[in-house]
């Protein structure tokens, strides 16, 4: 029985890997894309995000099983071994019609998401003719997006607003404990852990989340990368196949079992991982990999990490599950800030080796350590320092950069191939400096040339960015997970599922 169900699987899984897949981009002026717009150009909305119509087409080859596979690992649902009977589904009995009424609802979703794009398009127009009737912002909520911080915040209140009303994720509820429907709540992989918590049973998130997947706008995967280092890796092995497989099953399981994967090859699909070898996991399936939302930490655009369609998550590391208590409550006001600049971190990775090299130990106000000493707090350190450095460590992502937003320490972002979170709604310029690591050497001069304006513009800027960054249980309002939901929504919107 068993071994039948795994030759049965390994078919399946040599079908995947037969089938081809149809992907047809269209640019169309009529249809621009809602997306981020470019800080050079006056024009509030450019067209980073093309609208991608997806027809699938599944091209299925005779296959042969595949050999040995004992160490594959078969993701039982042990909640509910058939599909449920979801309150809106018809009963079985009645299959053609169930499909005619699904192609309907499908049409009515798209019909809906386009009227959401048209409204956003109008208030991003509004705002660039500077028509305050058409784009004012509805009363009735504390939080109206304006500033130099955002790239055109209009057309992101309005992007929000049209979420809020209309965007509905379903949560697959397939996979057992731990490695799926949990993850990390502690440490520098947290964010991986409250999210899927969040989003399973998160009041806030309830506004999102359907139990009836034919209303859905997106799917959500919820296993924790985290945990199947955790599980299945078997340590200095460097062999990650393991998580390969388990995502690989996991996505088999899934298509196997709704209609809603291969109906456009996973682009309606997400995953979130903040570990460093979840883009490795994620190649597990190349379609999961190449197609669908993939929200990740190491958001490195030179191993696979596509703006366009994946999501920048940010890295918040909670010591013991919290957020550090002096970095909590927002610095008092003009506290002094005697240091220019802060780092301490190990040698990991390409650029820290060069900043250590130039800067360790040996400079007064630029305080560089590989090891902080005892007599030093960290916090207190940042807190104390009108610029914090974050350079790329074993991956792109910094915990750093969400803790210098906390302490107004002003971020200093060293890294290569790093798409920053949230940037296709937010301007980092506005809050952070970049330094090139071809200038490491020259730090403490493009720091020190800082004009004092820029410098308290920018400190600023961080307060009114800080919320967006901020984990909250119950979530808030355009709080970190409201905008991971934002990212994904604004990725959606730019999809038409044929
Ligand atoms: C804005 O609305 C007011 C009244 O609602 C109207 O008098 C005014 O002409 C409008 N402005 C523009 C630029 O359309
Ligand atoms: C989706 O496609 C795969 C591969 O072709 C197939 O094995 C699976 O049964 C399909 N799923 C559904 C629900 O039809
Ligand atoms: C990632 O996956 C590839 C196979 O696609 C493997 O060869 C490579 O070693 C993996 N990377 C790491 C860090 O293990
Ligand atoms: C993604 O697509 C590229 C180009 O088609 C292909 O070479 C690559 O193998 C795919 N990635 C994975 C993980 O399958
Ligand atoms: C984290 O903060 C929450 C709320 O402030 C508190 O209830 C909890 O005990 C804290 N946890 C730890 C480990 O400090
Ligand atoms: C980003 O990816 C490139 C290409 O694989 C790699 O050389 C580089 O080290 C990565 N960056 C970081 C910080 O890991």
């Amino acid at each position: 029985m068993e071994s039948l169900r795994l030759q049965t699987s390994s078919i399946v899984w040599w079908l995947c890997i037969a089938s081809i897949v149809v992907v047809l981009v269209i640019y169309g002026n009529s249809d621009a894309p809602i997306g981020p717009s470019d800080s050079e150009s006056d024009s509030p909305v450019s067209f980073l995000i093309p609208i991608i119509q997806l027809r699938s087409k599944v091209i299925t080859t005779s296959a042969t099983p595949s050999v040995s596979d004992d160490h594959k690992i078969v993701i039982s649902s042990s909640n509910h071994p058939t599909p449920r009977l979801l309150p809106n589904q018809t009963p079985p009995s009645e299959v053609p019609k169930p499909k005619r009424k699904w192609r309907r609802d499908q049409s009515e979703l798209e019909e809906g998401l386009a009227r959401a794009r048209s409204s956003i398009r109008r208030a991003a127009a509004a705002a660039a003719s500077g028509d305050p009737n058409r784009s004012s912002a509805p009363t009735g909520h504390d939080v109206v997006p304006h500033g130099a911080v955002y790239r055109n915040p209009r057309a992101f209140h309005q992007s929000y607003l049209e979420m809020e009303r209309k965007f509905k994720v379903y949560v697959y509820s397939e996979g057992d404990l731990p490695i799926t429907h949990d993850g990390p709540c502690k440490d520098i992989y947290s964010i991986e852990g409250r999210f899927i918590h969040e989003m399973e049973t998160g009041a806030e998130a309830g506004r999102f989340r359907t139990k009836n997947p034919k209303e859905a706008h997106v799917y959500f995967m919820p296993f924790s990368v985290t945990w199947m280092v955790k599980y299945l890796y078997k340590p200095l092995s460097y062999n990650l196949t393991p998580l390969r497989e388990y995502v690989s099953d996991y996505v088999r399981l899934v298509s196997e079992k709704y209609p809603f994967w291969n109906r456009t090859s996973g682009a309606d699909h997400f995953m979130l991982a903040c570990h460093d070898w979840a883009p490795n996991a994620s190649a597990g399936n190349p379609f999961l990999y190449n197609t669908s939302i993939r929200v990740l930490c190491n958001a490195n655009t030179s191993e696979g990490f596509r703006p366009q369609k994946d999501v920048s998550l940010p890295e918040i590391y909670l010591y013991g599950g919290n957020v550090s208590s002096k970095l909590i409550s927002p610095p008092p006001p003009n506290s002094p800030r005697p240091y220019l600049a802060f780092f301490a971190g190990g040698l990991h990775g390409p650029i820290r080796p060069i900043l250590l090299d130039h800067w360790k130990g040996r400079d007064k106000s630029l305080r560089v350590f590989e090891y902080l000493p005892k007599t030093l707090d960290y916090d207190s350190m940042m807190l104390e320092s009108k610029f914090c450095l974050c350079p790329s460590g074993h991956e792109v992502a910094s915990p750093r950069i969400v803790e210098a937003i906390y302490s107004e320490c002003v971020p200093v972002i060293i890294s290569e191939h790093y798409a920053l979170p949230f940037s296709d709604v937010l301007r980092w310029e506005a809050f952070s400096i970049n330094v090139e690591v071809s200038k490491i050497e020259r730090l403490k001069e493009i720091l020190e040339a800082v004009p004092e304006e820029k410098y308290r513009w920018l400190k600023e800027n961080l307060k009114v960015v800080r919320k967006h960054f901020e984990l909250n249980h119950p979530a808030k309002r355009f709080d970190v997970f409201h905008m991971i939901m934002h990212s994904v929504w604004l990725r959606r919107i730019n999809l038409r599922v044929a």
